[in-house]
């Protein structure tokens, strides 16, 4: 019996949906704990590529169960769009596969207005945040006055519910920010018919998930978004409104911490971030554009939910040594080691500088880390494309120092390592 939960180390997009998807081949369950489709998870089998924001990346094996946790906030029509396309792939989605929590929260037409209206009010200050409504659906559920998904079982009084809601965002939309109010009617009739669409499928993901671990049943978390968007935990403000770590697993699936096995994090071996926010390592020009890609490839580097270039950079040691901790990771996946074939020199950011002092670690957490320069060491790089290594020995003596040199700061050993998108590029380390 075990549960097992991946979690992305950095600012998102780490490869966790390619991750998970490897990992679910021995996994009888399998559920996303966070967010919601501010989520873009990639999963490539073949000539096929999957695009999930909400349902977990695990459900491309067929013998697995998909569940959506608690922790979520749910756009209904992104589901029940994601669904479909499933469905139109062959994979079955149904009542008995696909679990969603009474608990989740929902996100509404409203949420992504107000969304919309304070990031524009932020001016220079964005968050830079993915506009699908994630932070005003989290502050409601704070506020104690959110829509969860046990609402959408009762069709008429949901109707009302919604128009209730509606109806009190209009007054902030109009009255705070000048904006026109939303149609109310329109948009509960039409979260209606969500309603009477996802009904079958609202269960308690941690009544299932505890009574089957304690059959022997393994279970994998998925996080989605990373440890340095985490709302206490990541570079604050510049953050998501949710819990991408480990123990947010725990919270977001209603899950007891004695069940924990492996944690396992994923992280690219060079660094990205998407949105506004601090990143010390950041590189720009031709080195940006050789890590970012022109987008010509489809794993370039380009938000999976809103297309925006990442930003890029040189692997951040400081930051995976904190994020590590934070995690308690039990292993690492590296992944993207291909891309960095054909870079003569790469550099690693091994400590910062402030000063004239050098901090190993963070003394504060990531929040401000505009005082800090980074200190990198530099390592030889390699030539050969390693997309077709199987085996830790194919990988040219350059790319296994520079995987040993990343266990070496972060104090965490590598399981896997990603050479390429498809399911099958995969290097197990025993
Ligand atoms: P997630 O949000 O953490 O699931 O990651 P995304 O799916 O948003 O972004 C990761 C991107 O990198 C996707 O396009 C993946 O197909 C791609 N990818 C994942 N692992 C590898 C790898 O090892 N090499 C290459 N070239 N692409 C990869
Ligand atoms: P996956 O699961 C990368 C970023 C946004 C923004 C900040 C806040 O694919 O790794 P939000 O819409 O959540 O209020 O935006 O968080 N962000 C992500 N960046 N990958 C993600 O998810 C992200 N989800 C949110 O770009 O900077
Ligand atoms: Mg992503």
């Amino acid at each position: 019996m075990s549960l097992d939960i991946v979690v992305g180390t950095q600012w998102g997009d780490e490869g966790k949906g390619r991750v998970v998807d490897v990992l679910a081949a021995n996994v009888d369950y399998v559920a996303r704990f966070n967010g919601g489709d501010n989520a873009g998870h990639t999963v490539t089998v073949g000539e096929k590529t999957f695009k999930l924001h909400l349902i977990p990346s695990g459900i491309i094996q067929p013998h697995t169960i998909a569940l959506i946790g608690n922790g979520l906030v749910i756009n209904p029509e992104i589901l029940v769009q994601e669904m479909n396309m499933l469905k139109e792939s062959n994979v079955e989605v149904n009542p008995e596969r696909l679990k969603i929590s009474f608990a989740a929260h929902l996100i509404t037409p409203g949420h992504l207005a107000l969304d919309k209206a304070k990031e524009t009010l932020r001016g220079g200050k964005k968050i830079g945040t993915t506009l699908r409504g994630i932070g005003p659906a989290y502050n409601m559920k704070a506020s104690r006055n959110g829509l969860r998904m046990e609402s959408m079982l009762d069709p008429v009084k949901f109707h009302h519910q919604i128009t209730d809601h509606i109806h009190e965002i209009n007054r902030q939309l109009t009255k705070l920010y000048e904006m026109d109010p939303l149609d109310a009617e329109s948009i509960a009739d039409q979260y209606t018919k969500y309603a009477r669409i996802l009904a079958p499928y609202i269960s308690d993901p941690s009544q299932i998930l505890s009574e089957a671990i304690r059959n022997g049943k393994n279970v994998l978390a998925e996080g989605a978004q990373g440890t340095l968007l985490d709302l206490d935990h990541g570079t604050y403000p510049y953050v998501t409104s949710s819990h991408p770590t480990a123990a947010g697993a725990l919270i977001g699936l209603g899950l007891s911490t004695s069940f924990v096995d492996r944690i396992i994090g994923v992280t690219k071996a060079f660094q990205t971030r998407v949105g506004e926010g601090p990143f010390p390592t950041e590189v720009f020009g031709n080195i940006a554009e050789r890590l970012r890609g022109t987008g010509v490839n489809p794993w370039d580097e380009f938000g999976t939910t809103t297309g925006r270039p990442r930003r890029v950079g040189w692997l951040d040691g400081v930051l995976l040594r904190y994020t590590s901790r934070i995690n308690g990771l039990s292993e690492l996946t590296v992944t993207k080691l291909d891309i960095l074939s054909g870079i003569p020199v790469i550099k690693i950011c091994v400590a910062y500088q402030m000063n004239n002092k050098s901090f190993p670690d963070l003394p504060l957490g990531p929040a401000d880390l505009s005082p800090f320069t980074p200190i990198y060491e530099k390592m030889e790089g390699w030539e050969e494309n390693i997309t077709g290594a199987r085996h830790w020995k194919d990988l040219p003596l350059q790319a296994r120092n520079y995987i040993l040199r990343i266990e070496e700061i972060c104090g965490v050993p590598v399981k896997f390592i990603s050479v390429g998108p498809e399911r099958s590029q995969i290097i197990t380390i025993d």
